[in-house]
């Protein structure tokens, strides 16, 4: 089977990875422009084609390189080409595509969409409002007694998301996302919500439309700094199965009440969903409530999930796209992985790159991957190139050694301005 990844990201690094664990590939595309793909290249030869330069919104280019090479199935690992119509557009040119259209996508793409479906469907979520107009919006936070949350509608690439601490603070932000454009189209309209405590679980399934398969819960930890302090990032690390926080009973009433509530509302509005639906919740004292959802694997979620999956991919996402999903065993394995990401001095403002990084050979551990995210070859080398750089994943029988052998392997590796959290897969987000 020929297949093409969609994405640039650790994510899609470890989706190639574990695409290329089976015996039913037989050659590996990506758009990916990290150092990733030489390096799966160097380790699978002709398995693995030379990354394809065409840019991920590209959705014309992208079809015709998907038709021309007559590519089988196309996994799509980022939100943005979803929500710009690439699976619409590979379906017309039938070539089968793992991701869902445009229409589905505003699940993640409109948070005023998602909240008002949520709304529809009787799904729990934050109480909120949307607001085009300052004015309006202005008047509604003064008349608020609770803390809020403020977010863009749009995509904002994890920046669309703002918790305010006085209503001098709201307002400045609801000056720059409506008044000045701070975000451009996607702060046209904002969400204002009720701001929840409780522990957050990211919840993703496998879907074909009308039946879902979850995966193990997962614990992103979203904060730059250890013990939940600092600014938000994409993600900082995760690990799974976040069992102490969403144990077996409670997962299953999550999969029927929220996920497939969603699958099913979603199918009967005509936006049929296939891919994978992922629920990002917080565990209130008045029950779970879902602050997103999001139309794709996580980042970095999604490193330590096929860690933990024993089953071939391919097979899980052909039953999707198939809509057999029913018929599709999923093994997961008994263990626990954790990712801690590295990232660039500065990062999430303004990341400081092009150092070289040293010590990725030394690694001597078997359970061990390092997922590349913002790395560029530069001749012989490997330099940091974006905010998060790398995602050093580990699994072991228990959660304890996983994280001991991730930051052991983590020691061996430099770049100048390094960072990262020291408390990944801590129960303190
Ligand atoms: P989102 O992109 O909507 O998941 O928001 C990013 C992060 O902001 C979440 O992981 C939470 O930590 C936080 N957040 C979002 N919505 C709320 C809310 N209603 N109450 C408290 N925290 C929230
Ligand atoms: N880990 C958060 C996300 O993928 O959106």
């Amino acid at each position: 089977m020929k297949i093409l990844i969609i994405g640039s990201g650790g994510r899609e690094h470890a989706l190639a990875w574990k695409i290329l664990q089976s015996p039913r590939l037989t050659k590996l595309y990506t758009t990916s422009t990290n150092a990733s793909t030489l390096l799966l290249k160097e380790q699978y030869t002709d398995k693995v084609a030379c990354p394809i330069k065409i840019a991920e919104q590209n959705i014309t280019e992208l079809v015709a390189f998907a038709v021309q090479e007559k590519i089988d199935l196309v996994i799509v690992g980022s939100e943005a080409p979803l929500a710009a119509g690439l699976s619409d557009a590979l379906i017309k040119a039938h070539i089968r595509v793992f991701g869902p259209t445009q229409a589905a996508a505003q699940i993640e793409a409109s948070k005023a969409f998602s909240k008002d479906f949520m709304a529809r469907h009787h799904i729990p979520t934050a109480r909120y409002q949307t607001f085009s107009e300052l004015a309006p919006a202005l008047n509604y936070v003064n008349t608020l007694n609770y803390p809020i949350v403020i977010k863009a509608s749009g995509l904002a690439a994890g920046k669309g998301v703002y918790l305010p601490d006085s209503l001098a603070e709201t307002e400045t932000i609801l000056q720059a996302l409506l008044e000045q454009h701070s975000l451009g189209q996607a702060g046209n309209e904002v969400i204002i919500e009720e701001r929840l405590i409780g522990e957050e679980v990211s919840l993703l399934a496998f879907t074909d439309g009308y039946s879902i398969k979850l995966m193990p819960p997962a614990r992103d930890h979203k904060r730059l700094l250890d013990h939940n302090r600092g600014p938000n990032t994409g993600g900082m690390g995760a690990y799974a199965p976040a069992l102490s926080i969403c144990p077996p009973a409670l997962q299953t009433e999550l999969a029927q009440t929220i996920l497939q509530t969603t699958i099913d509302g979603l199918r009967n509005e005509n936006k049929l969903f296939i891919g994978v639906l992922y629920a990002g919740l917080m565990l209130t004292p008045a029950g779970p409530r879902v602050l997103e959802f999001n139309c794709r694997f996580g980042d970095p979620e999604t490193q330590v999930l096929l860690a933990l999956l024993d089953s071939d991919l391919i097979d899980i996402i052909e039953a999707c796209v198939t809509g057999k999903l029913t018929d599709c065993p999923i093994h997961w394995k008994s263990a626990s992985a954790v990712c801690v990401i590295l990232a660039s001095k500065g990062y999430p403002e303004k990341n400081e790159t092009g150092f070289t990084i040293t010590g990725l050979n030394k690694l001597n551990a078997n359970k061990v991957a390092i997922f590349h995210a913002g790395t560029r070859w530069q001749e012989k080398n490997i330099i940091n190139h974006g905010g998060r750089v790398l995602g050093i994943t580990a699994w072991e029988n228990n959660l304890a050694d996983a994280i001991k052998i991730a930051y052991q392997q983590i020691e061996k590796i430099h770049f100048e301005g390094m960072q990262y959290r020291k408390d990944i897969g801590e129960n303190k987000q």
